[in-house]
């Protein structure tokens, strides 16, 4: 299952341009980091995310790598983050950097050089074709722009070329088989990579699109997971306590397949995530399961989670995460008593949980125009919101100068207010924090099993372990009696839940724990 450090993590995700300005530029830095890290460490997370923060022209808020190696000025030098990384580890933090694999930014000296009419080293980084007047059937690609003649593939967006891992069938001369001498060159590139920052003191990567790297991959993906098997056998030989989180989204393949160590349960339409937290695009209403008057049934998140639990848990760990920087803030749809209850849940779920930064005081999704690329996205991407003063104590900056604007309305939520209050929903999420570190049976291993999923007269009850969990997301209190509970008292609890003579009463949104 790898290391054993990811048995009892709770991680942190940050965001760099976002989360703390130390120079008074308007965008936060890795200095700003390492002056937050008691705050990170004080909630409870020992591991840390930290999206891209390598060189690059920022058409995709740093997702589009100029330079693998070289750490973006706007967020300091190689050597802060080495400092964040000891600063971290002196904590008892582990740090994982974000790794895109499947493309570079257009402005990568590898793809220039490839751009060029006159083969070199790199002509075959890319994936491109032998001829700029025909495309590359069906799959987005860009031609009549450089010098070499041929259409090149991409990954995400225009300026992000798909780097080349060669084709699980070859059927043109222009494609490259997987196991050819420049498929293979691109591989050792990206080990490469990862060794850099490995030796430099990092503790592993958050992968990026990791089931985007071979083309006409068949549906179980067995190209992409033969790579990511060789990758993880070289972490195992040489950093077995390296971590590797991938963004799939399919535990089978990423786990079971590939070797990931963590796979994230992300905002898929409509999968047993989403139906929990943020199921607003269904038709027929938000039925979102936490939310109080939405009629949300548990039913339809464990008919998803529970076979995809249940084939990978010998391999690996499903991480669900209060959201990204990439999905719509759960504030936008949740109350603050709500998202307690959601983050109950979450944070008492086997595998290995993930806080997105400002979640856990229930900062607001904004409807911003597009930043770097961040379309929609832009909303869940503003300044940590740390106290009441000038830019909500992320930068000292002029307000009009900052990466993306504050939260500014007069109840916007901040840390600050939070601490000091008991029932907040930051101090709600330290407790649970700090409760998952207590018992080892909520912690990543300990095995998760259905109790009662019949929710009309009685709350939710599962089993982690030898404990028995109980939420009731409803505004109606519910009742349940059974043999679990015999000689189990309360431990913790949200709301007034009471257990007298065997019977459990949950009164509306309450969240309980047995031991
Ligand atoms: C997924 C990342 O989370 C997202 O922010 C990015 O735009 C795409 N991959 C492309 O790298």
């Amino acid at each position: 299952m790898g290391p054993k450090w990811l048995k009892d993590a709770v991680f942190y995700e940050i965001y760099p341009q976002s989360f703390q300005d130390s120079n008074d530029d308007g965008i936060g830095d890795l200095q700003g980091i390492i002056r937050r890290l008691d705050y990170v460490s004080e909630l409870g997370c020992n591991a840390l995310w930290i999206n891209p923060c390598f060189d690059s022209p920022f058409m995709d808020a740093g997702y589009d790598v100029r330079d693998y190696k070289q750490v973006a000025p706007r967020y300091g030098t190689n050597g802060d983050l080495i400092q964040l990384f000891e600063e971290a580890h002196r904590r008892g933090i582990h740090v994982l950097l974000d790794l895109v694999p499947g493309h570079t930014s257009d402005q990568h000296p590898w793809f220039k050089e490839s751009a060029k009419a006159d083969p070199n080293e790199y002509s075959a980084r890319y994936v491109w074709t032998d001829e700029a007047l025909w495309g590359m059937e069906g799959r987005p690609y860009i031609a009549g722009m450089t010098e070499r003649s041929g259409a090149y593939m991409l990954n995400f967006f225009a300026s992000q070329p798909a780097l080349n891992y060669g084709w699980l069938h070859v059927t043109k001369h222009w494609m490259s088989a997987m196991d050819s001498p420049e498929a293979l060159a691109t591989r050792e590139a990206i080990k490469d990579v990862m060794r850099f920052w490995l030796d430099a003191g990092c503790d592993g990567f958050r992968v990026d699109m990791a089931d985007s790297l071979v083309k006409n991959d068949d549906e179980r993906k067995s190209g992409t997971a033969a790579i990511w098997r060789d990758i993880r056998a070289m972490m195992d030989d040489e950093y077995p306590n390296a971590a590797l989180v991938s963004e799939w989204s399919n535990p089978v393949l990423a786990l079971c397949d590939a070797g990931f160590h963590m796979d994230f349960y992300l905002d898929h339409q409509c999968n047993g995530y989403n139906t929990l937290l943020r199921d607003y695009e269904t038709e027929g209403g938000d039925h979102s399961y936490f939310r109080c008057d939405a009629g949300g049934d548990i039913k339809r998140f464990l008919q998803d989670y529970l076979p995809k639990y249940e084939q990978s848990r010998e391999s690996g760990y499903i991480s669900f995460i209060t959201c990204n920087h990439d999905t719509p803030r759960p504030a936008r749809t949740l109350s603050a008593a709500e998202l307690k209850l959601a983050y109950a849940f979450i944070l008492t779920m086997p595998g290995v949980p993930f806080i997105y930064y400002g979640d856990e005081i229930g900062m607001r999704y904004l409807d911003l125009r597009t930043k770097e690329g961040g379309y929609q996205r832009t909303g869940t991407r503003t300044p940590m919101q740390w106290e009441n003063s000038v830019n909500k104590g992320f930068s000292n900056a002029p307000s009009d100068q900052l990466y993306l604007p504050v939260d500014e309305s007069d109840d916007a939520p901040c840390v600050e207010e939070q601490l000091v209050d008991a029932d907040s929903l930051l101090s709600e999420t330290r407790r649970l924090v700090a409760l998952r570190h207590a018992y080892e049976d909520l912690q990543a291993d300990a095995p998760f099993a259905v109790v009662n999923d019949d929710e009309v007269e009685a709350p939710f009850v599962y089993r982690r372990g030898g404990m028995v969990l109980a939420v009731n997301p409803s505004s109606a209190e519910k009742r349940f009696e059974g043999d679990e509970l015999l000689g189990k008292e309360l431990v913790y609890q949200i709301g007034a839940a009471r257990v007298t003579d065997g019977c459990l009463t949950m009164p509306g949104q309450s969240f309980a724990v047995l031991a």
